[in-house]
């Protein structure tokens, strides 16, 4: 009985011991950079360089020996991408990859209002993690400088400060699952025609001052585990191993500890790739867009070719122990973190999240009477009309497909066409109006003219009989339309919908336009339309949400995160020659430097359509006159900006109230004004809140070119407080010691 005993014990201690031996980088207790440095010390060479490429077309290379997980990836930053086969840029067509879409990031940037960004982030993040991703490649926040960037959609406007305090709290709460963020496309990714070698020139400020911000709030407060490389060169270096921006900038400067991932095939130099700061190299064009067979994804830059240039003693070995660590620091804190939460898909709190982040974005561009001292027509009164006919290819397309990386395949999909029944019920009645093809890549879509003239000729017989047309048109994710890999051919509407509205408008003057879409676009036939809504894509909820706002339920409360200019060439990217956009096909030069947007608007005197920052509402707002704490603030000091905003109107609402700087006298240009603060109030019919903002210094800075630094000059500055980027309801001089 005793030796029974006495070997139960033992068995009993070895079992302890060894469960106390757990190796370091297995253990979660353990600091991660122990565990980093443990796994690191157990690994050869070759399993290292492993770590550094792709071994399919969404996925890493683990450590099998040491049951180290590969990493999982998938796109993109408004739902999760259905599986793509593992060797072929296929899909899977698997049954159990159908998700929740989530309005485009536009839409996001246009609710300002950072709870909506991490509503989104928690949402996002619970469908990638039940998806089991380790990384999800998004959000994307490269500036909006041109309406004719293909892919505008999926970023974040033409305004640095927007951009950087809208993406912050998506990434936060995406990470919260488990799940890696992959900021992108780093960086000056602003335009797709020519993207995997147009080599980008601009000066420090204009990269300082307006590129660079969204990705730095990305990585210094959204924490963000991983980055992307973009396509392009900048300054004769490609991005995703360029010197400057990932050694200088992102990993001394900002102190960035995770995991730089290439675009995919955008590696192209083993050695600038091992010393310049990549980490992992994804769907090389070497190998990897095609099949195994032709090349293995041992023939990647970052594979065969980089550890040889290790055993040749050409490269640091500092170079590969510097990647793996960062990976194994990601592959800690994603695929082997067993804290994660278990995620969830196609919820109804996604589908909520979705509905109120499409509710909160979508932007009242004009609303205007039809007869004069007549009502506005929106909201649109459901006892008002009997006959309701809704136009428009746009309000029953699936606008989830198409547009490349970020195109989702989707487990529900409310229309416009079906938001709206179910409000108005029988009273709507439908006519395609216009026709788009089918979203195909690479090829503009030509509808017959016959074709169009039958859609068109059908839509205004119908709108003779009806009471109020809504045509929901725009764009669509179609080539050459809101879509990665080309840009926009035109800046007006496509499809032949201008002669639609003209036609449509001469038959019935109670017309309601909504344009989905992710840029801006020209509107000749502005005047003519009473009311323009900016609907977005909007994702799986996008009828309801339309709906919602169309019908009152939902009072408009989004502004817009970009100018529309009247006319191309009134956009500061548009001003200048070829050279200033697209370029000559080989290099490009960013001409109008700091003056993106509003700010060239502003400070040429270029008045745009629609301005950054408009959006009108069902409701009015009135604004006090914002006083100032002093009138002189003192470098280390602040100044505060406060003032009363009152929902003088008839029903509830939500407003923005923008706070932009000038300086009146400085010796370099700046624009007339930049936006600095911003905050989105509720208000009861009636009701008045106080608002205040904290003006700094570094809200005055500049970035100065002679110092390689930010730079503030004391002088004479205005506070200048908007509705928008134009209607000034107060401005403050104020002064800086
Ligand atoms: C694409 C896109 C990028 C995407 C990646 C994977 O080319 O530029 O945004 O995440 O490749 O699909």
């Amino acid at each position: 009985m005793r030796t029974k005993l006495f070997s139960l014990a033992l068995c009993a201690c070895s079992l302890f011991v060894n469960a106390q031996q757990k190796p370091v980088y297995q253990d979660e207790t353990q600091p991660i950079e122990a565990r980093v440095k443990d796994a690191l010390s157990r690994m050869t060479l070759e399993e290292k360089v492993a770590l550094c490429h792709a071994q399919s077309k969404f996925t890493s290379a683990g450590v099998p020996r040491l049951g180290i997980p590969q990493v999982m990836m998938s796109d993109g930053p408004h739902g999760v991408r259905a599986e793509i086969n593992w060797n072929d840029w296929g899909y899977a067509n698997q049954t159990n990859d159908s998700i929740t879409a989530f309005p485009a990031l536009t839409c996001l940037a246009a609710t300002w209002n950072p709870e909506m960004s991490a509503l989104y982030g928690t949402a996002i993040g619970e469908e990638a993690r039940y998806r089991e991703k380790d990384v999800l490649l998004g959000p994307g926040v490269n500036i909006y400088r041109t309406p004719m960037n293909g892919r505008n959609f999926e970023y974040m406007g033409e305004d640095p400060y927007l951009a950087s305090v809208m993406c912050v709290p998506y990434i936060q709460e995406l990470q919260k699952n488990g799940v890696a963020a992959c900021i992108k496309h780093y960086a000056l990714n602003n335009q797709e025609l020519w993207r995997g070698h147009i080599d980008v020139y601009l000066s420090d400020r204009a990269l300082y001052e307006i590129y660079l911000p969204a990705f730095k709030a990305a990585i210094e407060k959204g924490g963000s585990w991983t980055i992307m490389g973009s396509y392009n060169k900048y300054r004769g270096q490609h991005a995703c191993h360029n010197e400057q921006l990932l050694n200088n900038i992102l990993k001394r400067d900002w102190k960035f500890d995770g995991v730089v991932i290439t675009d995919w095939g955008g590696a192209h130099d083993t050695y600038e790739a091992a010393v310049n700061g990549l980490d992992i190299e994804m769907g090389s064009y070497t190998n990897g867009l095609t099949s195994e067979s032709a090349f293995t994804y041992h023939d990647y830059y970052l594979a065969n070719p980089y550890l040889k240039l290790l055993k040749e003693g050409k490269v640091p070995m500092s170079t590969i122990d510097d990647k793996a660590s960062r990976i194994l620091r990601l592959i800690f804190r994603t695929a082997m973190n067993t804290k994660k939460p278990l995620g969830a898909l196609c919820t109804e709190s996604h589908y909520a999240a979705a509905r109120e982040i499409g509710n909160e974005g979508i932007v009242l561009l004009k609303n205007a009477p039809v007869v004069k001292k007549g009502n506005p027509l929106l909201p649109i009164d459901a006892s008002r009309y009997n006959k309701i006919l809704v136009v428009g290819d746009n309000a029953t397309r699936m606008l989830n497909q198409g547009g490349g990386s970020s195109e989702l395949k989707v487990k529900d999909m409310i229309s416009p066409l079906a938001g709206l029944k179910a409000i108005y019920g029988d009273k709507i009645s439908f006519a395609q109006g216009y026709a788009a093809g089918r979203p195909m890549y690479g090829r503009a879509d030509e509808i017959a003219p016959e074709v169009e003239d039958k859609l068109r000729a059908e839509a205004v017989e119908k709108a003779k009989e009806a009471d109020l047309v809504i045509l929901v048109g725009g764009l669509n994710k179609n080539h050459f339309q809101d879509c990665e890999g080309g840009d926009r051919q035109q800046y007006g509407l496509p499809f032949g919908q201008e002669k639609l509205i003209n036609e449509l408008q001469a038959v019935n003057p109670n017309l309601v336009l909504v344009l989905l879409s992710g840029n801006a676009v020209e509107m000749p036939w502005v005047d003519k339309v009473p009311a323009i809504v900016q609907g977005w894509y909007l994702g799986s909820m996008g009828g309801y949400s339309l709906a919602d706002v169309l019908s009152g339920k939902v009072n408009p409360s989004g502004k817009l995160p970009f100018s529309f200019p009247k006319k191309l060439t009134d956009c500061g990217a548009h001003a200048f020659d070829e050279l200033s956009y697209p370029g000559d096909s080989i290099k490009e030069e960013y001409k109008e430097d700091i003056l993106v947007g509003y700010r060239w608007h502003d400070t040429k005197k270029i008045p745009a359509l629609f301005a950054f920052g408009h959006g009108l509402s069902y409701t009015s707002y009135s604004y006090s006159k914002p006083m100032a704490s002093a009138k002189v603030m003192n470098a280390d000091g602040t100044l505060t900006i406060t003032l009363k905003v009152k929902n003088s109107g008839s029903v509830a609402g939500k407003e923005i109230v923008q706070l932009y700087v000038g300086d009146d006298k400085c010796s370099v240009i700046r624009p007339q004004k930049e936006l600095k603060h911003f905050t989105k109030v509720a208000l009861q019919p009636g009701e008045e809140k106080e608002i205040s903002f904290q003006i700094t210094a570094d809200d005055l800075k500049f970035f100065d070119e002679a110092t390689h630094d930010w730079k503030v000059e004391p002088g004479k500055f205005k506070a200048y407080i908007g509705a928008s980027s134009t209607d000034i309801r107060g401005i403050v001089p104020f002064e800086l010691k």
